[in-house]
């Protein structure tokens, strides 16, 4: 029988997998996120199946080859986690999930955009502190009058810009190829997009080398005084200590993200009080609440997406097993 290392399973996804696994492989659900510490837990088993929160370093995944794995699926869309170079190299296969649910990540997205562009969080954080005044800084514009940009129009910016466009909101939106026949989003420079974006939406993957820090101090330059930045891509397409100092400096209006830096050190974990954070940069841009918005990347956590990713996962082995790929192979 077909023998799967499953780890970083919630709660919610237990019943799921028990649910979806039509083709009987033999299941070894682990609940922490992979370490090398427990990656003896793979011993024996065909694959492994993770998330973006699993360390897939070059050290882990030689172990994973001693062991016999073969595999390394990721049922998340993000592969930054993954050595996919040493995987190759030691003839370990990699596929992930490209596309589950892409509503789940594009309505958190447009949550903290519109949370952040009717100063939602502001006014509450200050009726909560006893303060009922009308502030001139809750005067706000409305989203039918008002331009969002989308920086990398895949399935969840696309599914964003529609939502997004349904309330009446004119959508740009900037993609390396531009899909010249769709009737959402005009495509335009990166520049231009910055200069007229009421709200601006991140949907990039993060490719060491190629896309860190794309949003940095010359970036959040050119963007509207008021303007809100939305991360729900990775925490290290952007430059976090700029966009703090930006915050702070009322040179953008808001930063509402799902996604920060040293994750693999904060998200999953309770901390007594901010200051505790293993991670100054953090604690500096929270600071900036309730201008900075922070949830815990939980974006694909919705019935559908979670579904989704571990049906898709199956569906991956299901073709590997049939015809020697997964439906969804990561070549490097
Ligand atoms: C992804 O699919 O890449 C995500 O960011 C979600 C994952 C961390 C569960």
């Amino acid at each position: 029988m077909f023998k799967i290392t499953v780890y970083n399973v919630r709660e919610v996804e237990t019943p799921l997998f028990e649910k979806l696994n039509k083709d009987n492989y033999e299941l070894t659900l682990v609940a922490e996120r992979m370490t090398l510490d427990n990656v003896d837990r793979a011993d024996g088993a065909d694959a492994i199946l993770i998330t973006a929160f699993d360390d897939c370093d070059e050290e882990v995944i030689e172990k994973l080859a001693g062991y016999g794995v073969k595999y390394i699926y990721t049922r998340v869309v993000g592969i930054n986690n993954i050595n996919v170079k040493a995987a190759r190299n030691l003839g370990i296969q990699v596929a992930n999930v490209p596309n589950y649910s892409p509503r789940a990540v594009a309505e958190l997205s447009l949550s903290l955009g519109l949370t952040l562009f009717r100063n939602v969080s502001q006014a509450t954080a200050n009726t909560h502190a006893g303060d009922f005044r009308l502030l001139p800084t809750y005067y706000a514009n409305e989203i039918h009058s008002a331009t969002v940009g989308i920086i990398g129009a895949g399935k969840i910016g696309m599914t964003e810009a529609k939502l997004y466009k349904a309330l009446g909101a004119k959508v740009l939106a900037f993609k390396r190829k531009p899909d010249p026949n769709n009737d959402v989003v005009e495509f335009t420079d990166m520049d231009t997009l910055l200069h007229k974006s009421d709200i601006v939406s991140l949907h990039i993957p993060y490719i060491p080398g190629q896309t860190g820090n794309l949003i940095g101090d010359a970036e959040l330059d050119k963007m509207k005084d008021d303007a809100i930045l939305v991360n729900t891509a990775r925490g290290q397409v952007v430059d976090n200590q700029a966009v703090a100092d930006a915050i702070r400096s009322n040179k953008i209006g808001g930063y509402g993200t799902d996604v920060i830096l040293d994750e693999d050190a904060i998200i999953g974990k309770q901390f007594d009080s901010l200051d505790d954070l293993p991670s100054p940069i953090n604690i500096e841009l929270m600071k900036n609440y309730p201008n900075v918005l922070v949830t815990p990347h939980m974006g694909f956590f919705t019935e559908p997406a979670v579904e989704d990713m571990i049906r898709i996962s199956f569906e991956n082995f299901a073709n590997t097993l049939e015809k020697g790929t997964p439906l969804y192979p990561i070549n490097e």
